[in-house]
C-alpha cells in the first residue's frame, strides 16, 4: 500500500473572499454620511473587521506551521526520554582515539545504502546515530531487519521523520554530531506518479528541515547527501560529467533531487555549510531494495513468473551504469573523510565553506538483458521474458558516469563487476528468503530499473 499518511498534508490554503471587500464597505459606509461621528463610526468598525481579517489569517498561516512542521502536517511533539538519550549517546561514543574522528548522524539508516554506511562506520569506531521513519514505500520488515542487523553492531536507529525539527535538535545536543550522512529520501522514479507529495515530503521539505537544523547547530556539522543519477535525466552525451546540463529531469524524482542540489548551493552559499552531493548510479547489493529490477527479477524468476524487459526507442536495449553497494559505500567513506568544517556559527557565515558534486558510479553500462542473463546464471534458472516497450514515467533509456572527479578528490575506484556483485547479491537473497517462498508483496508500479 502506498503510505497514505502524507496523502492529507496539503489541504488547508485559505479560501479565496468572493466579495470585494472595499465596494462593500463602502456601500455600508454610504448609509452614515449625514454626520462626521457616524463617518467616525463607520471608518472604525471597518478597520476593525479589516484587522480581524488580517488577524485571522495569520493566525491560520503561523497555525500551520506550528501545528504541522514544514510540511503542515500534525506531528505530535517530540520529548526526549532519559532513556532516549542514553541509548543516543551510547551509539554517538567513539571506539577509537585518532584525531579525525567522527560522530555521523545517518540518516535513511534503516534503508538499504544507511544500513550498509552505518555499519561501515561503527566498524571502523566512528561514533554513529541513525534516524529513519520506517514509511511503507516497500516492505517494513526488511527495513525492521536490517534494524536487528544495526542494533547488534552497536548502532542505534530512532524512529522519526526528517522534518521533525524538535527531534533533530535534541539529537544534534544529545548526540554532539560532528557530520551528517543524509540518505533519507523517497527514492523510485515510477512511484511520483502515484504518491508525487511523498517526494515533496522527504526530498524538500525533509532536506530543508535538515539544513535549517544544520545551520543553527553549535559547531555546525558537515554534510554529506545522496543525489542521484537521475539528474541528468534526458542528457545524451556519455559518459555523464558533473559539469554536464541536468535541467532536463524526466521524473519528480529527478526533479526533487535536482532541486536539492540547488538547495544546498543556497545553504553553503548564505550560511556557510560544508555540503558534498553525491550523485549514485543504480546501486545494487545485498539488503537492497526490493523496488529495483535485479531484487524483484530475483523474485521472479525463482518462482517462475515472467519478467517484463523494457525497450527504448527504436527497440535500443535499457543500460544501466550498476553500482555495486561496497563501493558506493567506499565513495561515502572518502566524502565524509574529506568533508571541511562549516564555516557558520550563531547561523552566520564567518567564510566561504566547501560545496561538491560527485559522480559514484561503475563507469561500465550493462544493458538490461544482460543483466537478466547473469541472473539466470546465479540462478540456475532460465527467466520468462516478456520483451516490452518501455512507458514514458520516468526511467531513462541508460546512464553512464564519469567518475575521474571522484577518482582524483576521493580516490575511488570502484572494485566489483556486475557478475561478482549479483552473485553477491543472490547468496544473500537466499539466505534471507530462501528460495521459492512466496513473499513476493505487491509493488504495481513501483518496479523499476532506476
Ligand atoms: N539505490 C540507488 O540506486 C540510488 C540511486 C541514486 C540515489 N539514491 C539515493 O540514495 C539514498 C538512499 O537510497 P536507498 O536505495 O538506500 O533507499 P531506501 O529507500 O532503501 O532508503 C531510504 C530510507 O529513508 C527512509 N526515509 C524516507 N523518507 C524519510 C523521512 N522523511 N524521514 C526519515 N526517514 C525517511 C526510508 O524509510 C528508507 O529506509 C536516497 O536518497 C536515494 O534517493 C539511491
Ligand atoms: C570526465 O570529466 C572530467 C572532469 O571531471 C573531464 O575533464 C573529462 O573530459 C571527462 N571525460 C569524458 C570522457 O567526458
Amino acid at each position: 500500500m502506498p503510505p497514505s499518511t502524507m496523502q492529507d498534508s496539503y489541504t488547508s490554503t485559505p479560501r479565496k473572499m468572493k466579495i470585494d471587500r472595499s465596494n462593500y464597505f463602502g456601500r455600508v459606509a454610504s448609509r452614515w454620511h449625514t454626520t462626521a461621528s457616524a463617518r467616525l463610526l463607520a471608518c472604525s468598525a471597518v478597520l476593525l473587521i479589516l484587522t480581524l481579517f488580517v488577524m485571522y489569517r495569520i493566525s491560520s498561516i503561523s497555525g500551520g506551521i506550528v501545528e504541522g512542521g514544514i510540511i503542515g502536517r500534525s506531528v505530535a511533539a517530540f520529548k526526549p526520554t532519559h532513556e532516549w538519550e542514553l541509548k543516543v549517546r551510547q551509539s554517538c561514543v567513539p571506539k577509537r582515539l585518532e584525531e579525525d574522528v567522527m560522530v555521523v548522524l545517518v540518516t535513511g539508516a534503516a534503508g538499504f545504502v544507511g544500513t550498509h554506511v552505518s555499519l561501515s562506520l561503527k566498524k571502523r569506531g566512528d561514533g554513529v546515530v541513525g534516524l529513519d521513519n520506517f514509511n511503507d514505500y516497500y516492505e517494513t520488515s526488511l527495513k525492521r531487519a536490517r534494524l536487528d542487523l544495526l542494533e547488534k553492531h552497536g548502532v542505534f536507529v530512532v524512529e522519526g521523520d526528517i522534518n521533525d525539527e524538535t527531534l533533530l535538535m535534541s539529537l544534534f545536543e544529545v548526540g554532539q554530531i560532528t557530520h551528517v550522512m543524509h540518505l533519507a529520501a523517497q527514492a523510485g522514479v515510477r512511484y511520483a506518479v502515484q504518491n508525487p507529495r511523498s517526494y515533496v515530503h522527504s526530498n524538500i521539505a525533509g532536506l530543508v528541515n535538515l539544513f535549517e537544523v544544520c545551520k543553527a547547530a553549535n559547531p555546525q556539522p558537515a554534510i554529506v547527501w545522496a543525489s542521484s543519477s537521475s539528474v541528468y535525466g534526458l542528457n545524451n552525451k556519455v559518459p555523464f560529467s558533473e559539469s554536464d546540463r541536468t535541467d532536463q529531469p524526466a521524473s519528480l524524482y529527478a526533479a526533487t533531487k535536482k532541486a536539492g542540489e540547488g538547495i544546498a548551493h543556497t545553504y553553503n552559499h548564505i550560511y556557510g555549510l560544508s555540503i558534498t552531493g553525491l550523485r549514485f548510479f543504480t546501486v545494487y547489493g545485498p539488503w537492497g531494495r526490493p523496488d529495483m529490477a535485479y531484487f524483484s527479477f530475483t523474485q521472479d524468476i525463482l518462482r517462475g513468473k515472467a519478467i517484463n524487459i523494457y525497450t527504448g526507442s527504436g527497440g535500443k536495449d535499457l543500460a544501466r551504469d550498476f553500482t555495486y553497494i561496497d563501493d558506493i559505500v567506499k565513495g561515502c567513506m572518502r566524502a565524509l573523510d574529506t568533508a571541511e568544517k562549516s564555516t557558520g556559527s550563531g547561523g552566520k557565515k564567518t567564510g566561504p565553506a566547501q560545496l561538491r558534486v560527485f559522480n559514484l558510479g561503475n563507469t561500465s553500462p550493462v544493458t538490461v538483458p544482460i543483466l537478466v542473463d547473469i541472473l539466470e546464471k546465479h540462478l540456475k534458472q532460465k527467466a520468462i521474458r516478456n520483451i516490452v516497450k518501455m512507458p514514458r514515467n520516468g526511467d531513462v533509456p541508460f546512464t553512464h558516469a564519469n567518475t575521474s572527479s571522484a577518482q582524483s578528490q576521493l580516490n575511488y575506484h570502484p572494485t566489483t563487476n556486475l557478475d561478482t556483485g549479483l552473485r553477491k547479491f543472490v547468496k544473500w537473497y537466499l539466505s534471507y528468503y530462501g528460495v521459492g517462498t512466496d513473499h513476493r508483496l505487491w509493488l504495481g508500479d513501483r518496479e523499476q530499473i532506476v
